[in-house]
């Protein structure tokens, strides 16, 4: 649908931003990637991305090489490095028993309550080959799907890694996700085994897992899982069905800690991983062994830069892309040591991030906007305790990241000398596509630019390049490694969600703009578009100009009907502390989002909120609030968060 008059497809930008920062000389001059190498290689990858692509590839260990780089003949069904044999986990495990990583901290993890485990590239290489024979031993392998809800345990990453290992296909479901949610994707998934936990500690609880799964299992339609296995974390009562369920320590007890690692093609799949839309059931996104770990492995190298001594954080949890690609894989495959944390951020009080990076010397902290938007809120008291100097580089996804709080992460976390890189990805993409990279100069809020060997653009509604400024549809017009192969039980709906409106090109479903400067701007998914009397404007930007507010410390707006304009905006704002919600606070912000935006932003309500609806993932689900605003069905809620873990 066109609401844009005369001007199909654009979206109109109303914010700017005019800040421009520039690395430090020291950060361009250790830089692996150079500025000058950084545009010679990016024009040579335009050139000729296959090539770019083909030697990434050979910086990792192939049991048997590719024929073909690419082959498109079955277009959007793209396969990477075809005839080559590997197993990812050879490379982010296996290769490193030969060299002086062997030694070297694969993990540390620290437990809510303060309890703590390291893994060294050995240790972990001992667990996994444990599991992995105890896997075998339950009658699985090549291509049996496996379900993994689990909290951040070295077990996780123990876990996917043996499944890998032995080439049977894992598919985390999120430990925050009802029984319903893990009922559907084991039955989408027809999985022959599920992996969890007894509990973990949550908020200073221990959250009963294990109940949840046996709800999940008493009605799970297809009874296609045989056997349940049991991490024991917590202090709680598990039921264990004698004839399915087996405790973890109990099955790898006896096995040895050296196992065969699986042949697999380039193309076998490595796991699924379901994704929400705004409707529909989950997609059940599929990713394969080659191309996968080509794309995450240059990625991780390059954003951020890794050094051999470098400890890396990123905060997400295993249970989504970010946690696959940039906690479990991406650190693994490059040889560095990855943190993992069980538990609340907030948890036992707003300082448990920095504690971590100061005891760890943590030198690269990877995490979202709404971490940071809430870290914020407690102002700077929490850092000026801890040592944060071991911090060279920082990092953000997930949704688009206001200024405010980009500058806030930059100026009290990085000490203004740390660079900012915001990478722009998906689920379906594996890997960042959009980002900055070190030697960058960034401009807060904006992605930056794609990667080498990839090739975005921003079209409008017909498929023409907008012209800098306007707003548009998000398009990635080349195959790359890491790409979505297809979505599980359903290449139909891949095919179409992806795929269809313009041929040969990936749909994003993401609204954007570019600048003079080719710099993006991500403005948040296409169907959170705001149309007010003719004018599409994200509901990010409206946001985001609540936020610059020292009031708002978060905003999600919503369109409403109007007689007039079509479409106004309403708003739920969470306030910050001292400030109190009346009447004339509300004319105060409708009247700053005016002089920010412009008066096309209409604000018609403010409604005063303890909390958001958001996906376990942060992401705000305006769906929901729209449902309750109208009185709506909700719809699919099993990806929305539950408050009181
Ligand atoms: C959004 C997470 C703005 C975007 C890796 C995308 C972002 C969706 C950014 C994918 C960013 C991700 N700036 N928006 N840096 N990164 N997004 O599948 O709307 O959980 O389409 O993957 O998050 O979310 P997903």
């Amino acid at each position: 649908m066109d609401h844009n008059g005369d001007n199909p497809g654009a979206l109109d930008a109303l914010l700017t931003e005019e800040r421009v920062f520039r690395p430090l000389s020291r950060v361009v001059s250790n830089a692996t990637v150079a500025a000058e190498d950084l545009a010679r290689i990016t024009e040579s990858a335009k050139a000729d991305p296959l090539a770019y692509w083909e030697e990434a590839a050979e910086e990792l260990c192939w049991f048997r090489k590719w024929e073909q780089v690419l082959d498109d003949s079955n277009p959007p069904f793209y396969k990477w490095f075809t005839g080559a044999k590997c197993n990812i986990v050879y490379n982010a495990l296996d290769r490193h028993i030969e060299t002086a990583n062997k030694n070297k901290l694969a993990v540390i993890w620290e437990g809510e309550p303060g309890d703590t485990r390291k893994l060294t590239y050995y240790e972990l290489f001992r667990e996994v080959n444990k599991l992995a024979n105890g896997l075998r031993s339950l009658g699985i392998g090549k291509g049996d799907r496996v379900v993994v809800y689990m909290p951040p345990l070295p077990e996780t990453i123990i876990t996917l890694l043996a499944v890998a290992k032995i080439g049977a296909v894992h598919s985390s479901v999120f430990a925050g996700f009802s029984a319903k949610a893990l009922r559907d994707r084991i039955s989408d998934a027809s999985a022959k085994l599920v992996v969890t936990v007894d509990g973990f500690y949550r908020n200073g609880r221990a959250v009963n897992l294990k109940s949840t799964v046996d709800e999940a299992l008493v009605a799970e339609p297809t009874g296609c899982v045989e056997s349940v296995i049991v991490v024991h974390r917590a202090n709680v009562e598990a039921e264990m069905n004698d004839s399915r369920d087996i405790w973890y320590a109990d099955l790898v007890r006896r096995e040895s800690p050296e196992a065969v690692t699986e042949v697999m093609d380039s193309e076998d799949m490595l796991f699924l991983l379901y994704t929400s839309g705004a409707t529909g059931k989950p997609k059940g996104v599929v990713h394969s062994h080659g191309g996968y770990m080509v794309g995450v492995h240059r990625t991780l190298n390059w954003v951020f830069d890794l050094k051999p001594t470098d400890i890396f954080w990123c905060t997400a949890d295993v249970g989504w892309i970010t946690g696959h690609s940039y906690v479990v894989y991406g650190p693994l495959l490059a040889g560095t040591t990855t943190v993992l944390y069980e538990g609340h951020p907030l948890y036992p009080q707003a300082d448990r991030l920095w504690s971590i990076v100061d005891r760890y010397g943590v030198n690269i902290l990877y995490s979202v906007p709404t971490l940071i938007r809430m870290l914020m809120r407690f102002g700077t008291q929490y850092l000026k305790h801890h040592d944060l100097s071991t911090l060279r580089l920082l990092g953000s996804v997930g949704e688009p990241i206001n200024p405010e709080a980009w500058v806030w992460f930059h100026k009290h976390v990085g000490r203004t000398e740390c660079p900012l890189m915001d990478t722009w990805w998906q689920t379906e993409t594996g890997m960042f596509m959009i980002s900055p990279m070190p030697v960058s100069l960034l401009k807060p809020g904006s992605v930056n630019k794609a990667l080498p060997g990839i090739e975005v653009d921003v079209w409008d509604e017909q498929g023409n390049p907008v012209p800098p400024g306007k707003g548009g549809l998000l398009v990635v017009t080349k195959p790359w490694p890491s790409m979505v192969r297809t979505l599980y039980n359903d290449p139909e709906r891949y095919k179409e969600t992806y795929w269809s409106k313009f041929p040969g090109v990936y749909l994003a479903g993401d609204v954007a703009r570019k600048d003079e400067d080719g710099y993006i701007w991500i403005q948040g998914r296409a169907d959170d578009v705001l149309v007010i009397a003719g004018h599409r404007i994200g509901t990010a930007e409206v946001e985001s100009a609540f936020v610059s507010h020292k009031a708002v410390a978060e905003a999600a707006v919503i369109g409403i009907p109007d007689k007039i304009r079509g479409e106004v905006a309403k708003a739920f704002v969470i306030l910050n502390d001292g400030f109190d919600p009346d009447a004339g606070l509300s004319r105060e912000l409708t009247e700053h989002v005016r002089r920010e935006l412009g008066p096309v932003a209409v604000v018609k309500s403010i409604e005063y909120r303890e909390t958001l609806p958001r996906t376990r993932s942060g992401k705000i689900m305006r769906r929901i609030l729209k449902a309750e605003e109208f009185g709506e069905e909700k719809g699919d809620t099993s990806t929305l968060e539950d408050l009181d873990r």
